[in-house]
């Protein structure tokens, strides 16, 4: 990365010389909110959809908006062309309830903070293409506002290193006997060549992946639907697949150390991802 900039509270400046107070809500609570963004040809991805979704965020937790819609994107895009060195990035962006004395109750007149940096995405792994990745899959301890991407993830953070423990990449979490989602990404199954993914609410974060993944297989005829996935279905699955904005679609090939389906990455995901792909290369594409 050429520079290392970061955004907060204004102000545009090296990395290593942002500071955010101790006091801070986010330090002291974890109370806030946030995003992550890829960048793919310096430009920003779906940027609509994460700012709708970091207003449904910040509306979630009773924090009112610091910024404007043109001020986030006029914001975004300086950072993202003062760190521009060609590569694929994600933007991290956390707004917290601010600097306060710590109490519970929500302090009066406090800014929030705001603070935004780049990250490199890396490339799927030849591997992973060839191969796919391992998940467990494990009881949903979270709270019950899934929907609200808080920066509070101490249950996703135990969830996904129990996976790392047992040399799986993510744990695949399920509530009531449903499937939810992944610790850090939306979960899709492939049963009778039908796609399925759970219904969003307040059990799973909205991904834009998946969103976006379930507009692409609709726009290109196969047949998607969000509906319940009960934890049977996915020992029965053809394919299983994972997705978020810096992991994209990954196959699972195995799960609970049994081999999903044939074992190896599906036909339908080979499909998709070819299909996400290509979009993403028609919109380098109109951006250059
Ligand atoms: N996480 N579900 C959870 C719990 C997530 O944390 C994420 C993404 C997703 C996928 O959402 P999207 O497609 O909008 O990235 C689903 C991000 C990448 C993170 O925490 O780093």
């Amino acid at each position: 990365m050429s520079a290392d900039i970061v955004y907060l509270n204004g102000e545009f400046l090296p990395a290593d010389q942002a500071k955010v107070s101790v006091l801070d809500r986010g330090f002291v609570f974890g109370d806030g909110v946030y995003e992550v963004i890829p960048v793919f040809g310096n430009r920003l991805f779906r940027l609509e959809q994460h700012l709708d979704r970091l207003e449904r965020s910040m509306a979630g937790i009773r924090l009112s908006n610091p910024m404007s819609r043109e001020a986030w994107q006029s914001m975004l895009e300086e950072l993202v062309e003062r760190n521009a060195d060609g590569t694929d990035q994600s933007v991290y962006l956390q707004v917290t309830r601010g600097v306060a004395r710590r109490d519970h109750g929500f302090p009066d007149g406090v800014t929030p903070t705001v603070l935004a940096m780049c990250n490199p995405i890396a490339t799927m792994d030849p591997e992973v293409a060839a191969h796919g990745v391992a998940a467990i899959t494990l009881d949903d301890i979270r709270w019950q506002y899934c929907n609200i991407k808080a920066i509070t993830l101490l249950p996703n953070i135990l969830l996904r290193q129990q996976a790392l423990d047992r040399d799986a990449v993510e744990a695949i979490l399920v509530r009531d006997g449903l499937v939810t989602e992944g610790a850090a990404s939306n979960v899709f199954v492939v049963r009778h060549g039908v796609l399925f993914t759970p219904p969003t609410g307040p059990r799973l974060l909205p991904g834009i992946t998946r969103d976006l993944v379930v507009e692409l297989a609709r726009k290109n005829g196969i047949d998607c639907r969000e509906e319940d996935i009960p934890v049977e279905a996915l020992s029965q699955a053809e394919e299983i697949w994972l997705t978020s904005s810096t992991k994209e679609i990954l196959p699972v090939t195995r799960l609970d150390d049994r081999p999903v389906g044939e074992g190896e990455p599906g036909p339908l995901w080979r499909r998709l991802y070819d299909i996400y792909q290509e979009y993403k290369r028609a919109l380098r594409e109109a951006a250059a």
